[in-house]
């Protein structure tokens, strides 16, 4: 069962049915990831995460998983053109024509824009940009208890806030959970300080197109869902 709003479920084409994207926009922390796999379920649409995708190419080993390690191990942000590649093969997959559901993709200005010529290429457009506002202490908080399934399916666990049933152990696959890569403490504070200017200038952005709804992200993950679904319809009925 899926609630997708009027707009959400649109196929590719004219301006009335053009394919929506939705955009997860947040610090490292926020809680994307863990909403966009909610949002995924409930909306029955696909969801790509930019961070899952170079951590899968990682486990891998492929040149992908290599070429962007050294940016994972120490929080900087992949280059613009590795990351709008990454992106615009993943859109051109079969999947992604009923819409999709970006999670930390763009993350800069270049990558925004990049993503409104792709959009407008393919017949596809960014109906909704999703700030989920969260403060400082809580997102290292909530980075330095983070658990993450190695199964690919972008399972997220939390030491004390949402444990998985047995330790170590994903709930939903049963692959190991490990500690991510750039979830020390030192590369915590990297990535905050690096990767929040550019998530500003990407709020800029939507907010110059009008499609950036805000939604506080500091209360329990089903009020946060809940909140984003309905900022998700209003957003699909104004347009
Ligand atoms: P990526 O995987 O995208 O990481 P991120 O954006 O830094 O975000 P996180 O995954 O750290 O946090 P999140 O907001 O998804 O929070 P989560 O749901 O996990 O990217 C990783 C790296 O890849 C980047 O650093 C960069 O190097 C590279 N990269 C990726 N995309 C890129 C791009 N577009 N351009 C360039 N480089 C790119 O939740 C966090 C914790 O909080 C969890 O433990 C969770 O259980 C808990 N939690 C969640 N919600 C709540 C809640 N409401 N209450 C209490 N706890 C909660």
């Amino acid at each position: 069962m899926t609630d997708a709003p009027r707009g959400v479920s649109a196929a590719r084409g004219g301006a009335a049915t053009e394919t929506p994207i939705l955009v997860m926009v947040g610090a490292p922390g926020a809680g994307k990831g863990t909403q966009t796999v909610r949002l995924a379920e409930r909306l029955g649409l696909p969801s790509v995460s930019t961070g899952e995708l170079f951590r899968t190419a990682l486990r891998d080993g492929t040149a992908l998983g290599e070429h962007v390690r050294p940016y994972l191990e120490t929080g900087r942000l992949v280059p613009d053109d590795v990351t709008i590649e990454v992106i615009a093969s993943r859109l051109a997959e079969p999947d992604a024509a009923r819409g999709v559901i970006l999670d930390g993709f763009p993350r800069t200005r270049a990558q925004a824009e990049a993503l409104d010529h792709l959009a407008r290429r393919l017949g596809f457009r960014v109906t909704a940009a999703l700030y989920v506002q969260v403060e400082l202490d809580e997102l290292v908080r909530r980075l330095s208890g983070r658990r993450v399934c190695t199964g690919g399916g972008n399972h997220i666990y939390h030491v004390d806030q949402r444990p998985s049933r047995a330790e170590g152990i994903c709930d939903i696959d049963g692959s190991a959970l490990e500690v991510r890569l750039d979830d020390r403490p030192d590369t915590i504070r990297q990535r905050l300080e690096r990767q929040l200017p550019p998530m500003y200038d990407v709020i800029d952005h939507y907010t110059g197109t009008g499609v950036l709804r805000s939604i506080r992200g500091d209360r329990p993950v089903d009020e946060v869902t809940e909140e984003l679904l309905r900022s998700i319809a209003a957003r699909a009925s104004a347009a």
